[in-house]
């Protein structure tokens, strides 16, 4: 099958009727039409923010890799654009996989990952290499006459000759650089580093990272940035080995604080930690806006797990919301954006609420914002039911004792289930959650953004009930709703 823009667009528009809307998400960026994964080319360009995605317009399952391509002036509401990338050169012919965008000259350039197939066996027969678009209107994009812009001989030895992909280009100190993920051949992640004057001509500039053996077999989708003068790495281990309650999901995304030395290229670091500690959240990208905001959106999925909406709804896959990226002393804080509030209706407000059982609030919905403090006391345990339903209900928990946060989602509806959990601190007695729940997604920001949790649930539309339970005297300290539309 041959691959064009103008085919992507044309099926698109001719089928588009065929949405389901029962699980459509209010409030985050789905694609317009079939299968999504990672979030691609994030940047504010000419005064709007552009989100590309991993895109597969013809069936909500993957398949040959487009760029999806959505604008927004607040990154609530979007608006989609024509099909960026489709698979339509030798040196991208088997998709055009993730990579990122930054402007030069007031032009809009694309840098991704061509992917190549060189026999039947999608496992083991392919190579990948880098390639570059631009753009004068952030709208149609041209391929550049020289691509691949990082070709397979210039991967150096100890590197993998096949997963070389999702390069995420920065500029630092005048000159440009790239990062790529890959891994040794042996079973662990690396992440390489290359250098550019005009994003054409690269040259590699160091292997600044790689597993311990205790980061996964390889690195996908590496974010390199700035943040009050530390350098933050992010990236997306595969397969990596759960440690405690971290890291339960099959593939993880994870964070180091570190500082990049180009020179030597070596990327130090001490710690690494989760982005988010819950089930469906990978591959994310960051991009700094206008404001100056370091800013974060990830695919809301996971590889090799149900998607229930690929049965019969024609589309699959959405994003999270953008999340603002903080320094606090050696970790990262992820908060919600302040543009959120523009989307609130129907305030509802009640405190001191003194609970001990289970207690139906005076609220409901299926698309909120939630705002709770509850105040320990003497529960042995304590939260909240969401998406209530007959027998449905989706349970966040939280345990003095053990000092555990629990998310379950083993009776949230259709075809998904299991429990993440993360380790919380009461801050003066205080649990404090906000709570971002939208038609089939729910994101959990905990003791203001300290950690997050986010999960797909697929509850019937009548679950809409939402419960405080305790277990032992507590107290909810005040409770906030806004409807999110
Ligand atoms: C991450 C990823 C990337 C790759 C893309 C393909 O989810 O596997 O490494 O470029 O998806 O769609």
């Amino acid at each position: 099958m041959t691959y064009t823009l103008e085919r992507a667009d044309l099926f698109i528009s001719e089928n588009k009727h065929l949405l389901r809307q029962d699980y459509r998400l209010n409030y985050h960026l789905m694609s317009e039409l079939n299968w999504m994964n990672d979030p691609n080319g994030f940047v504010h360009y000419k005064g709007q923010y552009h989100m590309f995605y991993q895109h597969y317009p013809y069936k909500p399952v993957w398949g040959p890799m487009h760029w999806g391509h959505a604008v927004s002036t607040d990154l609530m509401k979007w608006e989609y654009l024509p099909v960026a990338l489709a698979p339509d050169q030798q040196y991208d012919r088997d998709g055009c996989f993730s990579g990122s965008a930054i402007e030069k000259d007031g032009k809009l350039y694309l840098m991704y990952t061509g992917h190549i197939m060189t026999g039947p066996n999608k496992e083991k027969d392919y190579y990948q290499l880098q390639n570059l678009a631009v753009s004068d209107d952030g709208v149609r994009f041209t391929k550049v006459d020289v691509n691949p812009v990082i070709d397979v001989k210039q991967i150096p030895d100890g590197a993998s000759e096949k997963d070389f992909r999702d390069p995420k280009v920065f500029e630092k100190d005048g000159s440009y650089y790239v990062v790529l993920g890959s891994n040794d051949g042996q079973g662990n992640g690396i992440i390489l580093l290359y250098r550019s004057n005009d994003l054409f001509q690269w040259s590699f500039a160091g292997e600044i990272a790689r597993s311990d053996g205790s980061l996964g077999d390889n690195w996908e989708c590496p974010d390199l940035f700035e943040l009050e003068g530390r350098d933050i790495l992010i990236m997306s281990p595969q397969r990596m080995p759960a440690q405690g309650n971290d890291y339960h999901n099959l593939h993880s995304t994870t964070y180091m604080i570190g500082s990049l030395d180009t020179d030597k290229g070596k990327f130090s670091y001490n710690e690494y930690r989760p982005v988010d500690y819950g089930f469906d959240f990978y591959a994310p990208q960051t991009t700094v806006d206008d404001k100056g905001r370091r800013i974060v959106m990830a695919w809301m999925e996971t590889w090799e797990t149900a998607i229930p909406t690929q049965d019969g709804h024609h589309w699959a896959g959405a994003m999270t919301l953008p999340r603002e990226v903080k320094l606090s002393g050696d970790r990262l804080v992820f908060e919600p954006l302040e543009e959120v509030k523009a989307y609130r209706s129907n305030p509802y407000e009640a405190h001191s609420i003194a609970m001990d059982g289970l207690q139906d609030l005076d609220i409901s919905g299926d698309s909120y914002e939630l705002q709770v403090v509850f105040e320990a006391q003497q529960a042995e345990e304590f939260g909240l039911k969401l998406r209530v339903h007959g027998e449905e209900e989706t349970v966040l928990s939280y345990r003095p004792g053990d000092r555990l946060f629990r998310f379950n989602r083993d009776k949230a509806g259709a075809g998904l289930g299991g429990e993440r959990r993360c380790d919380v601190e009461l801050e003066n007695g205080l649990l404090a959650l906000r709570i971002f729940v939208d038609k089939s997604s729910v994101e959990i920001f905990i003791q203001n953004g300290e950690k997050v949790m986010t999960g797909r649930i697929y509850p019937g539309q009548q679950s809409i009930g939402i419960q405080a339970f305790s277990n032992g005297a507590c107290q909810i300290q005040s409770l906030l709703k806004w409807d999110i539309k």
